[in-house]
């Protein structure tokens, strides 16, 4: 069959309205673009309004309402309280909200060093955010009987001492709150799930965490177990592609670990090294 015969890629969340948080960067970006290239209306809530800005002009294409960012520090209430109605107002519906805003916290890992400051920002953002962004979401969700929640959360969910005190507290944190939200938004028809990547190379990671290029590929090799493939931040992407189609809607309170083997298979007793 020639390739002109060929069916075209199925959109696979045309007509759905998705709000990303975290949507300027990283992941958040990565998932805004597919997002719009499976049919979406996206909505970029972020504090960075240059970058969120561009982003959204950027991903709209021909169509002028394809993207909108909206200024919203997911820390406060009265910010995601007024982004999802401003959001609603302007689309009708949310069908997606995808809770992926995050802060590494700071590079340093000892107890002893460690600031109380950079732990309550650590739990601000990545806790606290990820509560209100589901309970704003659910607020209009729930009457549709219909959505999905999707929150990030990360490795340090799944193990221990792969980060600082307050990324891998508020990780966890992040995959109990799905359990708890899929327990009573189910009845309503929502769908709540998260995704934990390991290691990928955007400005949290290199930033406050401060590994850089080399440090990563020294990572991948030693921890994670598929070889030929690097974790990039599409692959996040396209498992957030997943939770927020119509092809997951028998899966909720799972954690998509996208890892390459990194948290289930042991790196010191590995008879397969
Ligand atoms: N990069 C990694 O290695 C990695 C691994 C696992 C999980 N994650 C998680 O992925 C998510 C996205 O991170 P990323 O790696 O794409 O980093 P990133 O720095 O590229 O993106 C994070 C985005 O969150 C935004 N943000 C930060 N604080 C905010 C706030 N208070 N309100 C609204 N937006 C805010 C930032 O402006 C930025 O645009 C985070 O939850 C992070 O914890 C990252």
């Amino acid at each position: 069959m020639s390739s002109s015969h060929l069916p075209s890629v199925a959109q696979r969340l045309k007509g759905k309205v998705a709000l990303i948080t975290g949507g300027a960067s990283g992941i958040g970006h990565c998932t805004a673009k597919l997002f719009r290239r499976h049919g979406a209306k996206v909505v970029i809530l972020d504090i960075q309004d240059e970058l969120g800005k561009s982003v959204a002009d950027e991903i709209s294409g021909d169509d002028d309402g394809g993207a909108t960012y909206i200024h919203c520090d997911v820390t406060r209430e009265e910010d995601l309280h007024s982004a999802v109605d401003t959001a609603f107002t302007k689309y009708g519906k949310i069908d997606v909200m995808f809770s992926n805003a995050g802060v590494a916290g700071t590079s340093k890992f000892g107890l002893l060093q460690f600031p109380q400051s950079a732990f309550d920002r650590a739990m601000s953002v990545n806790v606290t955010g990820m509560f209100l962004a589901a309970k704003h979401a659910a607020r209009v969700m729930i009457p549709e009987r219909k959505g999905s929640i999707i929150l990030t959360a990360s490795i340090a969910g799944v193990v221990g001492g792969a980060t600082n005190h307050a990324y891998t507290a508020s990780k966890h944190a992040t995959v109990g709150l799905t359990k708890n939200l899929a327990a009573e938004l189910g009845q309503f028809g929502i769908r709540v799930n998260c995704i934990s990547p390991s290691w990928l190379e955007t400005p949290l990671a290199t930033g406050e965490s401060g590994l850089r290029g080399r440090h990563f590929d020294e990572f991948a090799r030693r921890y994670f177990k598929l070889r030929g493939v690097k974790l990039t931040v599409e692959d996040v992407a396209e498992a957030a592609l997943y939770l927020a189609g119509d092809e997951s809607k028998f899966t909720t309170g799972h954690n998509l670990v996208v890892d390459g083997g990194h948290t289930v298979i042991d790196t010191a007793s590995n008879l397969y090294a």
